[in-house]
């Protein structure tokens, strides 16, 4: 069974609210209001340096936003520390990826999903039972999460030696790790090779459906992005221009000036 556009709950769980931020003089997102709904699938698009990555940033407190406000479940959360965001199960991967080359995918998976572990340092050793136990959960989730995102035979190694896709999906397990509500997927088929590229999007919905996820994607490959999205968000230059189903947003002559008529 997959989510169409009428079966998403009609609730919001996170909203943009004249979410600002600028370096310096360039204003990289500009004024940007939007929600998202629970269950949906979101995509954000627009040409590089459009600001897509600032606003993932701006979710995850990665950095302070100059202006505006982002609701997190009605609550406003933009003065929030980057571990609170991933406490509040906002998990995501990075455009540039960040594993911990030396370490084992299941390392770094099990390192993703560090803060819904209960043991402290001193409870660890009050508790050594307690820490076992976690440990081994810890382990075998993790290993669960890769055996869904296809690595299950490679957990034992070091994450700088697999190619770029695979890379990919270990980041996407890593995030998965935090059990979050929110998935936010930063160029997900990037370096991916074209068979990768058009599993990627069964493997993205049965994402939502197996962990009844609310995905924020960005990404440049358009086909990918119209197949997949309930509703797209188009930025331009920092400013949104456009927002909708992907029909709509595809036929929109401001969407096909600034993008898709030259992707
Ligand atoms: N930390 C930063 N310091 C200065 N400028 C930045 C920083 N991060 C992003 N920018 C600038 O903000 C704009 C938007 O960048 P980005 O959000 O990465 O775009 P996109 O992800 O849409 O390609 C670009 O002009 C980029 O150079
Ligand atoms: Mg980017």
């Amino acid at each position: 069974m997959s989510y169409s556009i009428q079966e998403i709950n009609n609730s919001t769980v996170l909203e943009a609210k004249g979410l600002t931020r600028r370096f310096g003089g360039l204003v990289a997102v500009n004024n940007v209001s939007f929600d998202v709904k629970k269950h949906e699938i979101f995509g954000l698009i627009g040409p590089n340096g459009a600001g897509k990555t600032t606003l993932f940033n701006l979710m995850t407190a990665l950095i302070p936003p100059s202006g505006g406000q982002l609701i997190y479940q009605g609550k406003e959360i933009s003065q929030l520390r980057p571990y609170q965001i991933a406490g509040l199960g906002i998990a995501r991967t990075f455009q540039n990826i960040r594993l911990f080359g030396e370490l084992s995918a299941l390392e770094n998976v099990i390192i993703g999903g560090h803060l819904h572990t209960k043991t402290g340092m001193l409870k660890g050793v009050l508790g050594l039972r307690s820490a076992l136990k976690e440990e081994y959960n810890s382990r075998q989730r993790a290993l669960e999460l890769l055996h869904l995102v296809g690595l299950s035979d490679r957990t034992e190694e070091k994450a700088k030696n697999f190619a770029y896709g695979d890379q990919r999906r270990l980041e996407i397990a890593r995030a998965l790790a935090l059990k979050p509500q929110i998935l936010l997927l930063d160029e997900p088929a990037a370096g991916m090779n074209p068979s990768e590229k058009q599993q990627l999007s069964e493997f993205i919905r049965n994402l939502r459906e197996s962990f009844n996820l609310t995905i924020i994607l960005i990404e440049h490959h358009v086909p990918l992005v119209m197949g997949l999205c309930d509703r797209i968000a188009v930025l331009d230059f920092g400013q949104l221009i456009a927002l909708g189903k992907p029909s709509v947003v595809r036929d929109d002559p401001a969407v096909i000036e600034a993008y898709l008529g030259n992707a």
